[in-house]
């Protein structure tokens, strides 16, 4: 499968027959060099409301009819706003025809940009082609993701390690540790003033500290996995 990453924690999964986009923040990302027009999507999953990361989900979704996942209230939101969905919730496992979703929790907040409630937010386990990626959502750092760690075999987990809003870099190599991943994404950093970290200092620690192996992705770049 082709990773592709716009910055933030927007991430396009191209497996052998179904495209993935994982919370598609396009418009005002300064970091990512796309547009709406570029995607044709088979689904696009959404961890929480804020701005961020529910992104250009709906405008795609009505442009492709691509089936926006969501929790339930954010999922509704979307609806109501025109977009086909698909609601679940925290704890919940549906099989799409591209593969496998469940939610796993996050701790943080979620509200859309014009102030309403959008339930809690979330993280995903997605398995396509084989393969099992935990995008971890904006979080703290958790002890279940020990639990989640030892309940999946992940091969990628991308986690935020800009700190401020989520993890910091160094919480986010306790969480490699809890996950086991093979292969580890930083993400949410360096977008903005707030979040600025040392990817590369995090990079180091993964294979000094870790067993698994960290894959940094640049902006607007692709890697084959
Ligand atoms: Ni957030
Ligand atoms: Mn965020």
């Amino acid at each position: 499968m082709k990773i592709s990453y716009y910055g933030h924690s927007f991430f396009k999964i191209k497996g052998k027959d179904h495209t993935i986009l994982i919370d598609p923040f396009i418009t005002g990302n300064p970091s990512a060099s796309c547009s709406v027009d570029d995607f044709a999507p088979d689904a696009v999953l959404v961890t929480h409301g804020h701005g961020d990361h529910l992104g250009d989900a709906i405008p795609i979704s009505k442009k492709t009819g691509s089936l926006i996942i969501a929790p339930y209230e954010l999922a509704m939101y979307c609806q109501n706003q025109g977009a086909n969905v698909h609601p679940m919730h925290i704890g919940g496992t549906f099989d799409f025809e591209f593969g496998r979703v469940k939610l796993t929790i996050a701790h943080h907040g979620s509200m859309t940009p014009d102030g309403k409630y959008a339930g809690n937010p979330c993280g995903f386990l997605l398995t396509i082609d084989n393969k099992t990626i935990y995008h971890a959502g904006d979080t703290g750092l958790f002890y279940d993701m020990k639990l989640i760690g030892e309940i999946n075999k992940i091969n990628i987990a991308m986690l935020p390690i800009g700190g401020n809003f989520t993890m910091d870099r160094f919480d986010a190599v306790r969480a490699v540790k809890f996950l086991n991943p093979g292969y580890v994404i930083p993400m949410h950093f360096d977008t903005f003033d707030l979040i600025k970290t040392d990817v590369q200092a995090f990079v180091k620690d993964i294979n000094r500290e870790t067993d698994s192996e960290p894959l940094y992705i640049e902006f607007n770049t692709s890697i084959d996995i």
